[in-house]
């Protein structure tokens, strides 16, 4: 499954892996929009900064995003109103406006070639759902607050039947993956070293050093860009790890399409456009569900595909792909210092709205790092305490996390024989006592794994979409083989001795 933004956008693969020992002012594991910010940060102010990325630049959640960029949040501004106070949601949108800003003032400064435009965003309530009139009043009472200003959408926004929504002029969209890849190769001009290929595998934080399977970093900071922190981390056990899907579409010529975000109330479906080569494509995201929880077969992205043939002059699907979120107890993200840890930081708990809080993160976590004063740390600092507001999702987290715990999880059946596997399937099942993740690919070759996660020994799931083993727990995500996708654990499932 890949993103259509590799549509317009440098090709992967400029750097070489770690190898050896070397040293850095800053260690930076994860080369997504975050990571990169917080670099161009530090290496500005004459810091040495080594990033690590386990893939390729970009290629994890801000090559699966939707490159949307705007100052509300998807879940919307009510929820946040209703766990904090007007001030919170001011601050919320005051930041976020400002990292919009950074955005387009880094893409004008270097002149990277991604297709940022202003664009308005839209948040309307589909035909059918009349009960989501009020959550729309509620929300745009919300914005209201926040200091947005709001219009009444157009009737004819979508070719989609509307019944109300609004309207937020001055929002932005780009290509993310063109806009990191063009940041990164900047990077390199101001003395940023980046490695590809280099997946982290163990951190002594007594030491600092960051180790790969090739080489290892020592530095006086380390900061996790990572979506989630890598390894063991309290946060974890607060945040939610969800899938959600994008199709893309190329439109008939002379297919009228309005240009800007816009987010359907109905089941929640979130569409885009995006201009490459002369041709007019259309995105969809949705059909979100909780990491290793979801339906098998093509039924997420066929949803889609049908969403967008049943609403627009669609000529042929290009693409299709996933992206992971985690969504924070309080509404807010966790941007700071790592609890017990004053040289290690962290940035996570985004949800769907990550592209600017990764770029907020990136400006947060560089000032923190520099030892400068930053007006937005102390609002989303990841070491906050809010039990009150965090209990109920504390509660929901933990009660998935001990389903799938491994001593406490029963239903899993015994394999009498491998050949209870059919090609390009996966199967968790007792074998000989273990419980092992059993993959046979299409040409028949079978690989046992483990299905105990390496992060905190819950059970891995078979994802039949992605032909990935997911961990529900904490979102740690495996290919076939056991490598690390994403996610926390450092380690790949552990190989058994079966394969065939
Ligand atoms: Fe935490 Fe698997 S991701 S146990």
């Amino acid at each position: 499954m890949e993103a259509i933004w590799t549509l317009g956008s440098p090709p992967s693969g400029q750097f070489s892996p770690l190898s050896g020992q070397t040293r850095s002012d800053v260690v930076i594991i994860g080369a997504g929009i975050t990571g990169l910010t917080t670099a161009l940060s530090l290496a500005e102010s004459g810091m040495h900064v080594t990033v690590l990325e386990a893939h390729t630049v970009g290629a994890g959640c801000t090559g699966g995003s939707t490159g949307n960029l705007y100052s509300t949040l998807a879940k919307g501004l009510a929820p946040v109103r209703k766990k904090w106070s007007d001030e919170v949601l001011r601050d919320v949108v005051a930041s976020r406006s400002q990292a919009i800003d950074s955005i387009e003032a880094t893409v004008s400064r270097f002149g990277i070639d991604c297709g940022f435009h202003r664009r308005p965003l839209y948040r309307l309530v589909a035909q059918g759902k009349e009960s989501m009139r009020d959550a729309l009043e509620e929300e745009r009472q919300a914005m209201l607050a926040a200091g947005l200003t709001v219009q009444e959408a157009e009737s004819n926004a979508l070719p989609v039947p509307i019944i109300t929504g609004v309207k937020l002029e001055n929002q932005a969209q780009f290509n993310p993956l063109a806009y990191v890849r063009g940041l990164a190769r900047e990077l390199v001009h101001l003395g940023v070293t980046i490695h590809e290929h280099s997946a982290v595998r163990d951190v002594d934080y007594k030491r600092g050093v960051v180790e790969t399977e090739a080489g290892a970093v020592e530095a006086e900071h380390i900061v996790h860009a990572t979506h989630t922190p890598k390894g063991i981390n309290l946060l974890q056990s607060v945040m939610l790890p969800s899938r959600e899907y994008g199709v893309s579409a190329r439109l008939k010529p002379d297919s009228a399409y309005p240009q800007g975000t816009f987010w359907v109330l109905d089941d929640f479906h979130s569409l885009r456009s995006y201009h490459h080569d002369g041709d007019d494509y259309l995105m969809v995201i949705g059909e979100k569900h909780k990491v290793g929880e979801g339906e098998v077969d093509d039924v997420y992205p066929r949803r889609l595909r049908d969403y967008l043939s049943d609403n627009f002059d669609v000529q042929d699907f290009t693409h299709a792909w996933s992206a992971q979120q985690y969504s924070p107890a309080d509404e807010l993200p966790y941007i700071g210092r790592w609890h017990g840890r004053d040289k290690v930081y962290l940035a996570t708990g985004f949800a769907a709205d990550g592209l600017v809080w990764g770029a907020l993160a990136g400006a947060i976590l560089g000032d923190l790092i520099l030892g400068r004063d930053n007006r937005w740390h102390e609002r989303f600092d990841a070491r906050r305490f809010t039990p009150v507001k965090s209990a109920k999702q504390w509660a929901k987290e933990n009660v998935s996390v001990a389903t799938h715990f491994v001593p406490g999880y029963l239903s899993v059946s015994k394999l009498e024989s491998l050949d209870d596997v059919a090609p390009g399937q996966g199967k968790v099942a007792t074998l000989e006592g273990e419980k092992v993740a059993i993959y046979r690919d299409d040409d028949g070759k079978v690989s046992v794994l483990s299905a105990v996660c390496p992060h905190m020994k819950c059970l891995v799931h078979w994802n039949d979409i992605e032909s990935t083993w997911d961990c529900s727990c904490h979102g740690s995500r495996f290919d076939t083989q056991g490598e690390v996708i994403e996610g926390p654990s450092y380690h790949p499932l552990a190989r058994r001795t079966k394969d065939s």
